[in-house]
């Protein structure tokens, strides 16, 4: 090696400085990108082609690795494109697999080969140019190595020619496994009350395709994945790799084994009915993917997206304030709001030490039930007479900040918004309108329809004190039409350009309006967790994960969250029993146990709580606060996972390792049986802990215990009966 340059960045994180660096070896013409305890490497083959070179365990940083070489033809049905582990695939010069771009030339030519251009190295960033052997079609690979533990990839595709191309398919990249048969799958399916149901699965041959066509993330699949090997990889140890994709469209992953057993993962635009037309000298990004590989396990694996969230991409990174404790009226009136009515609830609330209020659905337009009154955004003046200053003033006099629900990006057909401009709506002209919820989608991709929505959103948050919005959007696309999308006006190809462009705006209503308020936070809803992905992150500062606020299901639900998203996002609230979806009974405080494994909330009708709900309540929230920070922010660790199990238990240790709690969830008990203790993880086998139970009675061991015995035995709980629950604060000594 002649001559290496190295562009690194650093940041300490609970004892460990970790790295983010860019290494060009330019003689062979490979690049290392290290990022935390992992490095990732690709370089120029014999052909001009940019290969994968390795993915895992980080390298020292005078590692080499021999010069590219593309792979011979296997047999005149797998040529070289098939057999060579390409760093970003086109269709054309014979693959066969599935590719990373896919674009159509004016003169007919459908196909790519691309090879490389050249490249940038600033910081911690690396730009890779490819280019078209024969069309003037270049793609700027981009790399960015986060000290967390992340590389982030994302693409862009230019035209760098005098005609249009049309791109069918685009993917921020492509990933490339070493080889090997053993690797399993891990993955998030859910449904509406039913999110981040976590499946894990051998990887067989053929192609695993996770994906939303629904214009949104959608509750079905999370742009999600965790790729370990069976028989090593475990929650506490392993390798992993792992990715989330930052799109809140229509989304792929796909993760192929092929029949030559490379496994390859694909990520980027849903090519599903997509096309971009790019005309002279114009340019695609595509969505960010951050990845990452641990030797650490599942767990370990979800801890570096937690941190990474917190620290890249959340809008008040890189460090936060933990959420606030919020009311919500929701499941207390449903659309039954009026001023009266809240007052009443937000001092109930406030007495229980609640820092936000938050008025759900019911206070705008028209809106009796959800059949009427979406894209009238003025206040209703039936409920609220005086406008809503009477009671935000009233809950500001209480102590606490004022929130508010909207859904901006759909409009009932029953509304003076619909009624005056009708082709706001999605739609293909002449077919009916098919409405779900009662509702339409407002096609925000058109200049038009984006404006209106930041006007009234900046006119409602400039007219009042709204510290936070529960942005809402409750149904997916149907007819995704747009009669009057730009370049080649009415063109079939431009108008699937909303793909693209309805996100793209989406998130620059968010990003202006946040910049014109700056104080403001809001929560990505979307009938639950429909709307949970890397890129929604970036504009708001929490998710609700479920309309599911049944406190078992809760268990499942949050686990498979936070494989993917970090606690201090995940909203949770408590809720009235029976609950309303299943009509389960749980106690109070089991309730509340599972709603502080994220960003605690309430959701009770608090005129019907008795005195002891109250003063139970408060005693929640108090241990609440004791330990929020290290909930949202700490080190998670699901030291029994609540799948299928008739017991489940979480850790959290703070950042700098002085507080660690453990949740503690006895679902059901059978034959009187003891459950066994769990041993803790995280804590400091060298420290000694005082032991601060929430319940006296539950916790049978030593006021100050040794770390290591934390992590040989646990914690001796003494849980019974169903529904039975209790938490330990850990403080060390
Ligand atoms: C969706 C949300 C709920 C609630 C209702 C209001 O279903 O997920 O939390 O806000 O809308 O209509």
């Amino acid at each position: 090696m002649r001559f290496a340059r190295l562009c690194s960045v650093g940041v300490w994180f609970a004892g460990l400085t970790l790295a983010a660096q860019v290494r060009a070896v330019p003689d062979r013409q490979q690049w290392f990108l290290t990022a935390g305890q992992s490095t990732y490497a690709v370089g120029v083959d014999d052909k001009n082609m940019l290969e994968s070179l390795y993915w895992g365990p980080a390298l020292p940083a005078d590692a080499t690795l021999l010069k590219a070489q593309s792979r011979a033809e296997r047999s005149s049905n797998d040529g070289p494109m098939n057999t060579t582990p390409l760093e970003y695939p086109a269709w054309g010069g014979g693959l066969q697999l599935e590719p990373a771009l896919k674009v159509d030339s004016p003169n007919g030519d459908r196909a790519l080969v691309l090879v490389y251009d050249s490249s940038k190295v600033d910081s911690n960033q690396l730009e890779i140019i490819l280019k078209d052997t024969v069309q003037p079609v270049r793609v700027h690979l981009h790399y960015q190595t986060y000290a967390e533990g992340v590389l982030a990839r994302w693409s862009t595709v230019e035209n760098a020619g005098r005609q249009p191309v049309r791109i069918e398919q685009a993917a921020s990249g492509t990933w490339n496994l070493p080889a090997g048969t053993d690797y399993q799958l891990s993955w998030l399916t859910g449904q509406w009350g039913g999110e981040f149901q976590l499946h894990t699965a051998a990887l067989l041959n053929g192609a695993q395709v996770l994906e939303s066509r629904r214009g949104s993330t959608g509750h079905q699949a999370n742009p999600w994945f965790s790729i370990g090997r069976e028989g090593q990889t475990t929650e506490t140890a392993g390798p992993v790799w792992f990715g989330e994709l930052g799109w809140s469209g229509s989304w792929r992953i796909n993760v192929e084994r092929t029949a030559l057993d490379q496994v390859r993962v694909t990520a980027g635009y849903n090519p599903y009915d997509f096309a971009y037309v790019l005309q002279a000298g114009q340019t695609l990004d595509t969505p960010h993917v951050y990845a990452g590989y641990t030797a650490g396990g599942q767990g370990e694996a979800s801890r570096i997206l937690h941190r990474f969230q917190l620290a890249e991409v959340l809008p008040l990174g890189p460090t936060p304030k933990p959420r606030p404790i919020i009311y919500n009226s929701w499941e207390a009136t449903e659309f039954r709001v009026s001023e009266a009515g809240q007052m009443g609830l937000a001092e109930k609330a406030a007495s229980l030490g609640v820092e936000r209020f938050v008025m759900d659905d019911g206070w705008f337009g028209q809106r009796k039930d959800d059949h009427a009154g979406l894209g009238d955004w003025y206040v209703n003046k039936e409920k609220f007479p005086n406008g809503l200053k009477p009671l935000i003033d009233r809950v500001h006099t209480l102590g606490m900040s004022f929130g508010l629900w909207v859904e901006p990006e759909m409009v009932n057909p029953d509304s003076d918004l619909y009624r005056k401009h009708p082709d706001w709506a999605m739609h293909f002209p002449d077919r009916q309108r098919t409405e779900a919820r009662n509702q339409l989608v407002l096609n925000i991709a058109k200049p038009e329809v984006k404006a209106y929505v930041f006007n009234w959103l900046d006119k409602l948050v400039t007219d009042n004190d709204i510290a936070f919005l529960k942005w809402d959007y409750n149904r997916n696309w149907s007819e995704p039409g747009w009669d009057s999308a730009p370049g080649e006006k009415g063109s079939p190809d431009a108008a699937r350009e909303i793909y693209v462009t309805y996100v793209q705006n989406l998130y620059d209503i968010l990003q202006k309006l946040r910049a014109k308020h700056p104080k403001l936070e809001i929560e990505s809803c979307a009938s639950g967790g429909g709307r949970t992905d890397a890129g929604i992150l970036r504009y708001t500062d929490e998710v609700w994960p479920s309309d599911n606020t049944d406190a078992l299901d809760r268990l499942s639900i949050q686990d498979g969250f936070t494989h993917a998203y970090s606690p201090q996002t995940m909203a949770a609230w408590v809720t009235d029993v029976p609950n309303y979806l299943d009509r389960r009974v749980i106690p109070l405080q089991f309730r509340f146990l599972v709603a502080m494994q994220g960003a605690l909330g309430i959701g009770n009708d608090l005129n019907k709580f008795s005195a002891d709900d109250m003063e139970l309540s408060k005693r929640m929230v108090a241990f609440y606060k004791g330990v929020r920070t290290t909930v949202q922010q700490g080190r998670l660790y699901r030291l029994q996972r609540p799948e299928g199990r008739e017991a489940s238990q979480v850790e959290y240790v703070s950042p700098d390792g002085a507080q660690a709690v453990v949740f503690a969830y006895l679902h059901s008990q059978q034959y009187g049986m003891v459950q066994p203790q769990v041993s803790l993880q995280g804590v400091d086998p060298n420290a000694r802990y005082r032991v601060r139970p929430l319940d006296e009675t539950k916790y049978t061991g030593e006021a100050v215990v040794s770390g290591a015995v934390l992590l040989g035995s646990g914690l001796p709980l003494q849980l019974r009966g169903d529904y039975d629950s209790t938490a330990v604060i850990l403080e060390r000594q």
